[in-house]
């Protein structure tokens, strides 16, 4: 029988691509939110789908929505500050959890923190299941393949093309942006090791240009190790800042020793939430069809000779963020997840079976 699968934030911008991209797949997911009235317009256009009220400041409601065998799938975000409510009610239910967070300090605690407490309830927890960061590890897990036993190091690259400069991002993501850039990420050396975000930066080829990008926090940290026991060093790049790069990057050192004074890291918070909020709620339609995201997984061995390299490109972020939700809590309803904790995306649902889902929904090889 096919699991019963709620979608938390479905009011959102992203939860209302994602409640969207359900119906288009044949899903009659449960659409969950804060707002009963803003809930039931949508419900009723995709079809009088059935509708949870629950708010994070109310842990309970929150717990109320799913029951052990049940698929949650969550895009309240920032998750910083509003994430946790879901992924404790998915660990303590033992269900199958997937959320659309950016956010490599969430990232970090759904790995460290609440994987331990998954793997006790047998809840299944699959975060960052969207454009971030799923595509990075599937080419990663690919080109890992591919390079055999010398691999050593494995560098992912995100890169878009194409926007020109229209607001290519929502306010939401804005503002989880805006929360990562004021703390500390990760990076993987023989374990998680921390440092600023944009510590390093090197350009990738991608449609004819060397294009700049700038080391992140992601899951590929955790995931891509467990797949290849022998990988010493991981590297995920972004390279959606452009020709701004080289200043993000030399202001992440700057930024990275002014946050430590007591009382920064709120204030440059606020400000930019601040800032956010004079931004669209929605980003630019238009210029979002004309874009092309370019995912790279490069592997090297001890010597730094590149043993093999695998790119996947996909067009609008926000759609394959939508679609990839979808596929993943269609897939984990129906066959079922095995493995408990905190899971990549190849630990979830193997190799084959993710690329090849991957390529259904428009995440391929060029
Ligand atoms: N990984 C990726 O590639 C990717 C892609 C897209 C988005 N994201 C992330 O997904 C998150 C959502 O983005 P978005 O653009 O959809 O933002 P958004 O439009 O602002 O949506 C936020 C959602 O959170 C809900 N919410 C806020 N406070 C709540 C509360 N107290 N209780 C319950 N629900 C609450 C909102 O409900 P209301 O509708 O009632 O306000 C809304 O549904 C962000 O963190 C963003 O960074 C990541």
């Amino acid at each position: 029988m096919t699991a019963r699968i709620v979608l938390f934030g479905a009011t959102g911008y992203t939860g209302r691509r994602t409640a969207e991209e359900m119906v288009e797949r044949g899903l009659r997911p449960v659409l969950a939110g804060r707002s009963a009235s803003r809930l039931a317009p949508l419900a009723e256009r995709l079809g009088d789908l059935e509708t949870a009220t629950a708010d994070v400041t109310d842990t309970a409601s929150v717990r109320d929505l799913v029951g052990k065998g049940d698929v949650l799938v969550s895009t309240v975000g920032p998750f910083g500050q509003l994430g946790e409510a879901a992924l404790s009610a998915a660990v303590q239910a033992g269900s199958t959890y997937l959320d659309s967070t950016g956010e490599p300090p969430f990232i970090r605690r759904v790995f460290e923190e609440f994987g331990p407490l998954a793997e006790q309830t047998g809840a299944r927890l699959l975060t960052a299941f969207g454009n971030d960061y799923v595509p990075g590890n599937l080419a990663g897990a690919l080109a890992l393949r591919l390079a055999g036993e010398q691999a050593h190091r494995v560098e992912i690259a995100y890169h878009i093309t194409g926007g020109g400069r229209a607001q290519l991002f929502s306010r939401g993501t804005l503002v989880s942006l805006v929360g990562v850039a004021t703390e500390q990420v990760y990076t993987w050396r023989d374990g998680i090791r921390a440092e600023p975000a944009g510590a390093r930066m090197r350009t990738f080829p991608v449609a004819g240009h060397e294009r700049p990008a700038l080391t992140i926090g992601s899951s590929e940290h955790y995931a891509l190790p467990r797949l290849h026991p022998g990988l010493r060093e991981v590297d995920v790049y972004l390279g959606w800042f452009g020709p701004l790069t080289r200043a993000v990057h030399l202001g992440s050192r700057v930024s990275d020793s002014l946050l430590r004074l007591p009382g920064a890291r709120p204030l440059a918070r606020r400000l930019g939430e601040l800032a956010a909020g004079r931004v669209a709620e929605e980003p630019d339609a238009t210029a979002l069809e004309r874009v092309t995201s370019h995912f790279i997984g490069a592997v090297f061995d001890a010597a730094g000779t590149p043993l093999s390299e695998v790119r996947l490109i996909a067009g609008d972020p926000y759609r394959l963020t939508a679609r990839l939700l979808a596929w993943g809590a269609g897939w984990a309803a129906e066959h079922g997840v095995e493995a408990t904790g905190a899971l990549g995306p190849v630990d979830a649902f193997g190799l084959d079976v993710l690329e090849a889902g991957a390529a259904e929904i428009g995440l391929h090889r060029p």
